[in-house]
């Protein structure tokens, strides 16, 4: 039986791509999850799926910009942590699109320190828990029109290895870094031009969302006292 078996396990971004992946193979394996995103309707329908299959899923609406909304996510787990998400309208710096910086920084770096400040006590007090944050390739390669993209997930990189560090011999942290994934991703960008090259190269070469998935499910079922820090998965294609 898979060491998932009975975990707890919450997830941002479940709606959609690599969290609504990871949820179907974790809730395979026997775990219980407690999913967020803002898309209520699809929560509802994957939560349905989940349950018809045997599994075990609740859902609750969650905007990862809200601190409230993550701490009544975490509330309805009040056991194990699992991952968080991120958007990516990335363009070139010249276009200034500001409000695209802010989201990315709120989204992806801010939902992240979210979902720290509000599991981190809870993992403290039971003594366990494992942090699983999605960073991406981009983050070690940094090519144009990804800076800000590139800013926010150095950063999760650099926040995850410094809370590996102060975490102790009881909790465990993981970052995932994505190569080119089949999901939604490009629906979050406003810049159509680079919009239309993301989309070209994911119908390429991009990898089904499940590769992630599993390399999530590699990393939680590590025995206790082994802590997977980092794992790149790309496809092969990718240069
Ligand atoms: N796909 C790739 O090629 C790739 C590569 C490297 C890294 N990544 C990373 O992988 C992660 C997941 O992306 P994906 O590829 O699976 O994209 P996706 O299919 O677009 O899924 C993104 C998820 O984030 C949720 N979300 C967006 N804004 C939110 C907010 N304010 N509050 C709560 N949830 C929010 C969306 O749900 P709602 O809209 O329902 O809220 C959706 O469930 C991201 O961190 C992304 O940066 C992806």
């Amino acid at each position: 039986m898979s060491t998932v078996n009975g975990k707890v396990i919450v997830i941002t971004g479940a709606s959609s791509g690599i969290g609504e992946a990871s949820a179907l193979l974790l809730a395979e394996r026997g775990a219980k999850l407690v999913l967020g995103a803002r898309g209520t309707d699809r929560l509802q329908a994957l939560t349905d799926r989940i349950i018809a299959s045997g599994g075990d899923a609740v859902w609750v609406r969650t905007d990862v910009k809200q601190r409230g909304d993550l701490s009544q996510l975490v509330k309805r787990a009040c056991d194990r942590y699992g991952k968080l998400d991120g958007v990516g309208p990335i363009s070139p710096l010249d276009e200034l699109r500001v409000e695209d910086w802010e989201d990315m920084i709120d989204i992806n770096l801010k939902g992240v320190l979210y979902g720290i400040a509000v599991a981190l006590p809870i993992f403290r007090k039971q003594g366990f828990g494992h942090f699983i944050n999605t960073a991406s390739v981009a983050a070690h390669r940094i090519v144009p029109n990804m800076a800000v993209y590139a800013g926010t997930k150095i950063a999760v990189r650099a926040i995850s290895e410094g809370l590996r560090q102060e975490a102790g011999d009881k909790l465990r942290v993981t970052v995932i870094s994505p190569g080119f994934t089949r999901t939604n991703f490009a629906e979050s960008m406003t810049n159509q031009e680079v919009k239309a090259q993301i989309v070209t190269s994911m119908e390429k070469f991009a990898m089904p969302p499940d590769a992630i998935a599993r390399a999530i499910a590699f990393a939680i079922e590590q025995p206790a006292d082994v802590d997977v820090g980092e794992i790149i998965v790309r496809p092969t294609a990718q240069d």
